[in-house]
């Protein structure tokens, strides 16, 4: 029984009907702020390729994450820019570094967020890989105890959530085993478990000061053309003890993260990155399409594909919004 029996356009006649029929949620509970914290006091440094945001440092990283938790945000993530960057990525296992220092203040200042901690070396490192070379390859294996060591530093530092993003095998499997081992079984590892080696990390790269000095990430990324293998990574780190998996970039893999959630069921985390932000704040800023509709759009379509949690430039703006258009 077809037309004219059938009209689906009379559910879509006013807002009611359409939120009454409406399938997907999105609420400030599932997104992730990013913050990039850098060393000093009082200093806001501008990401000229991401609007809105800035290198804070732990004073001004607060401020932030005040607003954040006052628009209901369900946490952030947090990256480090180093006093200094050395071949074996010192400060991000430092207990004095720049994240322990931020995550210290964060749990006193906003005890109501989630502290997720990325993991990786490569913005602590001088060559701009996430592991420690031999020659110019990354070595996986000598990398894992210095990723475990970070992930522990968070951990005692505060962080509820550390995020290896680093793509070396069996770093889930190290960073779960060191922090069992460091009395930190209840600490929760979200994998980055498939992430692409992706052009949309451009504008990170600029906020982290983490691009490669030479080479690329191919190595250790994944290959844009995948998609099987993103269900055996996962496969994996589940194993390893991951207790979310993510995938990155999110618009250009909702497939994948679909595929992800069917298959296993279990939370699946979606990474909107910078290169996702940059192109609509781009577009709107030349008045080629209304940014605000479009990051709606982008953030309801990568729930709608099956992430649960949502990690997004997007989270300090679109929030409150989210609060005004729940009324
Ligand atoms: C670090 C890391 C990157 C991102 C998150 N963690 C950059 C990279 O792999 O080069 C990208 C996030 C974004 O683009 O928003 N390994």
């Amino acid at each position: 029984m077809s037309f004219p029996a059938n009209r689906p356009r009379r559910l879509r006649r006013t807002e009611a009907l359409r939120r009454l029929v409406r399938e997907t949620t999105l609420l400030p509970s599932q997104l992730v702020a990013p913050l990039f914290v850098c060393p000093g006091t009082g200093v806001r440094r501008a990401i000229g390729s991401m609007p809105g945001h800035a290198q804070l440092s732990v004073d001004e990283a607060v401020r932030e994450a005040g607003a954040l938790a006052k628009a209901g945000v369900g946490g952030v993530i947090l990256f480090g820019l180093p006093e200094k960057k050395d071949p074996e990525g010192r400060e991000a296992y430092d207990p004095e570094g720049i994240v322990p220092r931020a995550l210290r203040a964060l749990m006193k200042a906003t005890p109501e967020l989630l502290l997720w901690a990325d993991v990786c070396l490569c913005e602590y490192t001088d060559h701009g890989h996430c592991g420690l070379l031999r020659g110019n390859e990354v070595d996986n294996d000598r990398t894992l105890p210095l990723l475990a060591r970070a992930a522990v530093v968070y951990a005692e530092a505060g962080a509820d959530i550390v995020a290896p993003s680093d793509m070396m095998d069996g770093r889930v499997g190290a960073i779960r085993g060191a922090l069992d081992e460091a009395g930190r079984a209840d600490t929760v590892i979200v994998s980055y478990a498939a992430k692409y080696a992706s052009a949309f990390y451009g504008p990170f790269r600029e906020a982290a000061e983490s691009a490669p000095q030479f080479g690329d990430r191919r190595g250790y990324q994944m290959d844009p053309a995948n998609g099987d293998e993103a269900l055996r990574e996962v496969a994996l780190d589940l194993e390893e003890g991951a207790d979310i998996v993510m995938v990155k970039p999110a618009l250009p893999y909702l497939d994948v993260i679909r595929r992800v959630k069917d298959r296993f069921g279990v939370p699946v985390a979606a990474y909107n990155v910078s290169g996702e932000f940059a192109m609509i704040k781009a577009a709107g800023k030349l008045g080629w399409m209304d940014a605000e509709r479009a990051a709606l759009e982008s953030l309801i379509g990568i729930r709608r594909a099956g992430a649960d949690v949502i990690l997004t430039y997007f989270a300090g703006e679109i929030a409150p919004r989210l609060a005004e258009l729940a009324r």
